[in-house]
C-alpha cells in the first residue's frame, strides 16, 4: 500500500530553475514527500546507479553530467507510486515525451531530461537505499492521508 519511489532532480533542472516546479507537480498530484536532500553524486554512485549503461558510448558524458553539479534526491510515497511517478515524468527522450509530462513540457533532449525516477518496485527499493539512510526517511501523517491510501478500487 505505502509504495515508495526514488526521484532525482538532475543538474540541468537545477541549472534552469525548474526544481520547485518539478517538486510541486508531485506534491499537487497527491504524492507524499517522505525524504528530500541536495547532494553531490559521487562517480562511484553514478557507476552503480547507471550500471546498465556503463560501457556504452554515452556513459562518460552521463557520468560527468550527473556528478558535475548537485542534484536533489526525493523519496515520495503513495498508491502505485512507481508507476504514477513514471507517467508524470514521461518517456526518456524529451522530444518524444507526452506533453503534460515533466519531460514532455520542459525537455528537448535525451541526456538533459531533467529527472530520474525508479522504473520498478524492486529498483525503487534498491535506489532508495542507495541515496537515503533509514533516519533520513520520515513517517508522519498528513491531514489527507486517508485519501492517499484509501482502497477505492
Ligand atoms: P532515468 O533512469 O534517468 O529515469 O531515465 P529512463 O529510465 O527514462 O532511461 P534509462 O534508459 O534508464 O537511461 C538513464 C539515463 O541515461 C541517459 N541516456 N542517455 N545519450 C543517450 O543515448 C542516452 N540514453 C540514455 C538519460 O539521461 C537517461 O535518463
Ligand atoms: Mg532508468
Amino acid at each position: 500500500m505505502r509504495e515508495r519511489t526514488l526521484i532525482l532532480i538532475k543538474p540541468d533542472a537545477i541549472n534552469r530553475g525548474l526544481a520547485g516546479e518539478i517538486i510541486s507537480r508531485f506534491e499537487k498530484k497527491g504524492l507524499k514527500i517522505v525524504g528530500m536532500k541536495m547532494m553531490k553524486m559521487s562517480e562511484e554512485k553514478a557507476r552503480e546507479h547507471y550500471s546498465h549503461h556503463v560501457g556504452k558510448p554515452f556513459y562518460p558524458d552521463l557520468e560527468k553530467f550527473m556528478t558535475s553539479m548537485p542534484i536533489i534526491a526525493l523519496v515520495v510515497e503513495g498508491r502505485n507510486a512507481v508507476d504514477v511517478v513514471r507517467r508524470i515524468v514521461g518517456s526518456t527522450n524529451g522530444r518524444e515525451a507526452e506533453p503534460g509530462s515533466i519531460r514532455g513540457d520542459y525537455s528537448m533532449s535525451v541526456s538533459k531530461n531533467l529527472i530520474h525516477a525508479s522504473d520498478s518496485k524492486e529498483n525503487a527499493e534498491k535506489e532508495i537505499k542507495r541515496f537515503f539512510k533509514e533516519d533520513e526517511l520520515f513517517d508522519y501523517r498528513l491531514a489527507y492521508e486517508d485519501f492517499l491510501y484509501a482502497s477505492d478500487e
